[in-house]
This record gives structure tokens, sequence and C-alpha cells, in this order.
């Protein structure tokens, strides 16, 4: 498990901002800043502690990838896909397990994918997700060991979005995908999962139409029925997955299985200004 070559070159160091090279399993700049790759191989960039609560956490994780891999967001994932695939460097921020970026690499077979998430968890998942996938444990609100102006994709599903950094990253002409949940969204599930904010369009608009013209939209919308396992990990990868044991919660999940749930969720692509 590796880094691919030109994931690496896109990489600067998190330090000083100089390239980096790889060396046996640690990458290093000319002012030898190292950063050695974990043996699941991603590699830690992060050198300040990030707020307690911010990664997605084992648990959480590990729901996540149960609930992707129970095919119940595909339509989703090929939506991401189809306005996702390009040739070139594919940078996914706020990757999770990878599961989007790797269906995006599969209709993109001259692409390599950046997965960048602050969550060292979900990066051991991401970094086996995809053969051209390389992983990088960051934090998005910093800014970005990455280089300018070398992303042709940046994809952004359900994860804080960086307005400036996306732009910063971006080749001229490149594109930045969005996914972002509509009101209705996961609605039957009530307050075991987070609401949907239903000013979060404008929300979107407000945060990126300074940099980006909004090129298209489309809504992924479908209704089907989760089983007991779907409803318990939608809830657990999510953070109102904490506190089950109050209020009722857990008897009202468990009654939730086998109900129809809708999954409504917006898939927008922007050009830079
Ligand atoms: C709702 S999950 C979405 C994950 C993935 N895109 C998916 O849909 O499967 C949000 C992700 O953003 C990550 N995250 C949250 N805050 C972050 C930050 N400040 N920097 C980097 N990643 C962050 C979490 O660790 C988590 O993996
Ligand atoms: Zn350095």
């Amino acid at each position: 498990m590796s880094l691919p070559d030109r994931v690496i070159e896109a990489l600067r160091c998190s330090v000083c901002a100089e390239p980096v090279s790889l060396t046996g399993r640690t990458l290093r700049c000319e002012r030898r800043h190292a950063f050695d790759l974990a043996r699941q191989g991603y590699v830690n960039l992060l050198h300040a502690r990030i707020p307690a609560g911010t990664a997605d956490t084992a648990p959480m994780v590990d729901a996540r990838a149960a609930f992707l891999s129970s095919g119940a967001y595909a339509p989703l994932a090929e939506a991401v896909a189809a306005a996702g695939s390009a040739p070139g460097l594919i940078i996914d921020a706020g990757a999770g397990p990878g599961y989007y970026l790797s269906r995006v690499l599969d209709e993109a077979p001259d692409a390599v994918g950046l997965a960048l998430d602050v969550s060292a968890i979900a990066l051991r998942r991401a970094a086996r997700a995809h053969a051209r996938l390389g992983a990088a444990v960051w934090n998005l609100w910093e800014p970005w060991p990455v280089a300018d102006e070398v992303a042709s994709v940046v994809l952004d599903v359900f994860s804080p979005r960086n307005a400036a950094e996306f732009h910063r990253v971006l080749a001229p002409g490149g594109k930045l995908v969005v996914a972002s949940p509509l009101p209705g969204h996961l609605a039957e599930l009530g307050d075991l999962v987070l609401a949907v904010d239903s000013r979060k369009e404008e929300r979107l608009e407000a945060a990126l139409g300074g940099l980006f013209v909004r090129e298209s939209a489309a809504e992924v919308v479908r209704t089907q029925p989760f089983s007991a396992a779907q409803v318990r990990d939608v809830v657990a990868m999510g953070p109102a997955g904490f506190h089950l044991d109050r209020d009722g919660r857990r008897e009202r999940l468990e009654a939730a299985a086998g109900r129809d749930v809708t999954l409504a969720v917006s898939v927008s692509t922007w050009r830079k200004r």
C-alpha cells in the first residue's frame, strides 16, 4: 500500500509548502520535514492537534462502510461518478472510507485520486479502496498540503467546504462537484439523524458563489425500504449516532426497520470564476 506517484507530485510539505518525494516509506521535502506512511498506505501530514469530535470515529467509519457497501446510496455514487469523472487528479475533500472517490476512479481510467480527511481511521479504508487512490490525513479548514492548480476535479460529498482551497487547487477549467442533502433526506428517521437545514441550498450558493459559477444541478431522489442493519448503520455513521440510550431512541430505531426511507441529495457542479 503506497501513494501513486502522480499524487506525490501534487502534494506539498505541510510545514514549508515545498514539494515532497518518497524514500522507502517516508515522504520528505528538501528541508527534511518527514512524514511516514502508515502500514495501511495513507500518510498523516497533520502537525497540529484537531478539536475533539472533528474526525469520524472507528464506530462511525465502520457503520458508514457497512451502510455504503449495502448499496443504499449507489444511485448517489452513480451521479457523483457521472459528474466527477475526468482525467488528471481528482481530490475528494472529506473522503471518509473512499466509496465515492473509488467509484469516480472506476469511471475515469486515466485519473488518480487523493483522499483528504481528518480521520485516519477512515483513510485506512480509503487507501485500500482503489489502486489509483492515495490518502492523506489533513484538516480541510487549514491551507491544504497540495500545490496550486493541480486538480481537474474536487469532490465534496457531505463534507466541510473550504471554497478558497477548492479554488486554489483546481486547475483552470477544473470542476467542483458537491453533494449535499435536500430537505426530505432521511426524513422518515426523524431525529435519529441530523435534520437537514432547509436553507442548505442558499448556504451553498453563499459559500461557493463568490469563487464559482454553478454549472449544473441534479437531484437524486429515491424512496426505498431500509433493512434493520441499514437503519442502524445510517444512524450510527452520523453524529446523532451517539446518545442512543436517551429518550427512547433505541426503541424508535428498532421500530424503523423495514420502513421506506427517502434519499434526497443534490449533486451540483461548479466552475471557477
Ligand atoms: C459525513 S462524512 C462524509 C464522508 C464521505 N464523503 C462519504 O460520504 O462517505 C464527513 C467526513 O468529513 C471528515 N471531516 C470532518 N471535518 C473535517 C475537517 N475539518 N477536515 C477534514 N475532514 C473532516 C470526517 O472525518 C468524515 O469522514
Ligand atoms: Zn518541508
